[in-house]
C-alpha cells in the first residue's frame, strides 16, 4: 500500500484555529480538554518527563511525537492514573486529575491504551471488552441483592461490546481467546475495549505501531472516526506520513519536555523539532508503510 493511498485526510475539517497565538511550546488552547503543569518523573536520575505546560485541544485529534525515551509513554502514563508524577497538576475538563486513579479517570471519560497491548490472553475477546466496562453496578452491595438490575446492566455491556466488535471487525472472533489474534487484532480490540466506558477523551500509545499494514488504514479510519463522533484524540506515533495524516495539532517531546507544538505542516518545517527528531528519520519513511512484517502481521523492528 502507497502512502498516497491511505483514506482522504481530514485537514479539511479542521479550519479552525486550535491555539490561541502561534505556535510554540506550552501555547494555550481555545477550548483545552486537558490543561497540565510542572509535570515531573524521574526515574533514579533520568528526567523522564519533565513538562512545564501543555494543553491538549477538545475534538481534535493531537500527535505526541518524538524519539525514543522522549518521555511520551511515561506522560501517558501520568497523565492517566498508572504512574505518579514527583510534582505537577493536570486538569480534565476543568477539574483535577492529580492523584486519581486509572479507573476513575476512565470513570469521568479518560482513557488510554498500551503501546504494548494489555489484552489478556487467557479471556476469550467478548470477556477482555466487557472487563472493559466501567465499574459495574454489580460490584456494589445495593446491586449485588438487585440481580435484576445488576441482569439487566450485564445485558446493556454485552450489547454495547457485540455493536463495538462489529465496528471492530472481530464480532467472528468473539468467542476467540484473545492470545489467537494477530499483532493488529490485538490493537484494534485494545481500542475497541477503551470504548466501553464511551469516553469523551482517548489517549492511544502507538497504535499503529507493528500492525499489518493491512489493518492500517482500518486502524487509521478508526482514529478519524473518534474525533467525528464527537470525542478528543491524543495519540503517540512514529511514522510521520500518518501524522501528517490524521493529526490536527501535533506535540514534540525530546528529553521529556515538550520542544515544539503546532499543525503538522508548521511543526515539521521547525528547526528544533527536524534537530531533535526528524533530522534522522525524515526522509527514511520510518513504520507501517516500509516496514518488515512477521507471519502474524506484527512489525519487525
Ligand atoms: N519504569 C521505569 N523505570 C526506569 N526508567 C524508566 C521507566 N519508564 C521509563 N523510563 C525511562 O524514562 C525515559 C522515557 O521513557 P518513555 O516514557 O518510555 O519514552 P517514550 O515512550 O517516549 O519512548 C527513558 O529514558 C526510559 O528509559
Ligand atoms: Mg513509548
Amino acid at each position: 500500500m502507497a502512502t498516497e493511498d491511505l483514506a482522504p485526510t481530514v485537514h479539511g475539517e479542521k479550519a479552525v484555529d486550535l491555539a490561541t497565538g502561534p505556535a510554540r511550546p506550552g501555547v494555550p488552547k481555545k477550548d483545552p480538554i486537558l490543561v497540565a503543569d510542572h509535570i515531573t518523573r524521574s526515574f533514579g536520575g533520568v528526567h523522564a518527563v519533565d513538562v512545564d505546560h501543555v494543553e491538549i485541544p477538545r475534538h481534535a485529534i493531537t500527535a505526541l511525537i518524538g524519539p525514543n525515551g522522549a518521555g511520551k509513554t511515561t506522560l501517558f502514563n501520568l497523565l492517566s492514573g498508572f504512574d505518579r508524577p514527583d510534582t505537577g497538576e493536570w486538569e480534565f475538563n476543568g477539574r483535577s486529575l492529580a492523584g486519581i486513579p486509572a479507573w476513575k479517570a476512565a470513570r469521568r471519560g479518560q482513557v488510554r491504551t498500551f503501546q504494548l497491548t494489555k489484552v489478556l490472553n487467557r479471556l476469550t475477546v467478548l470477556d477482555s471488552m466487557k472487563l472493559g466496562a466501567s465499574k459495574q453496578k454489580g460490584e456494589s452491595l445495593l446491586f449485588s441483592v438487585l440481580p435484576f438490575t445488576w441482569r439487566a446492566q450485564e445485558k446493556q455491556i454485552e450489547e454495547r461490546a457485540l455493536v463495538l466488535l462489529e465496528k471492530f471487525r472481530l464480532l467472528d472472533k468473539k468467542d476467540d481467546y484473545a492470545a489467537a489474534l494477530s499483532g493488529g487484532q490485538r490493537k484494534l480490540l485494545e481500542m475497541a475495549r477503551a470504548l466501553m466506558t464511551d469516553p469523551e477523551f482517548v489517549l492511544l500509545d502507538e497504535p499503529m505501531a507493528g500492525v499489518n499494514p493491512a489493518l492500517v488504514q482500518s486502524l487509521l479510519d478508526h482514529v478519524v472516526n473518534l474525533k467525528r463522533e464527537g470525542m478528543t484524540v491524543l495519540f503517540v506515533e512514529h511514522d510521520m506520513h500518518m501524522v501528517r495524516h490524521i493529526a490536527d495539532w501535533v506535540v514534540v517531546m525530546a528529553e521529556g519536555r515538550v520542544v515544539a507544538e503546532g499543525p503538522p505542516q508548521e511543526v515539521m518545517k521547525d528547526e528544533a523539532v527536524v534537530d531533535a527528531y526528524l533530522g534522522s528519520h525524515l526522509d527514511q519513511d520510518i513504520g507501517v508503510i516500509t516496514g518488515r512484517y512477521d507471519e502474524e502481521g506484527n512489525r519487525i523492528p
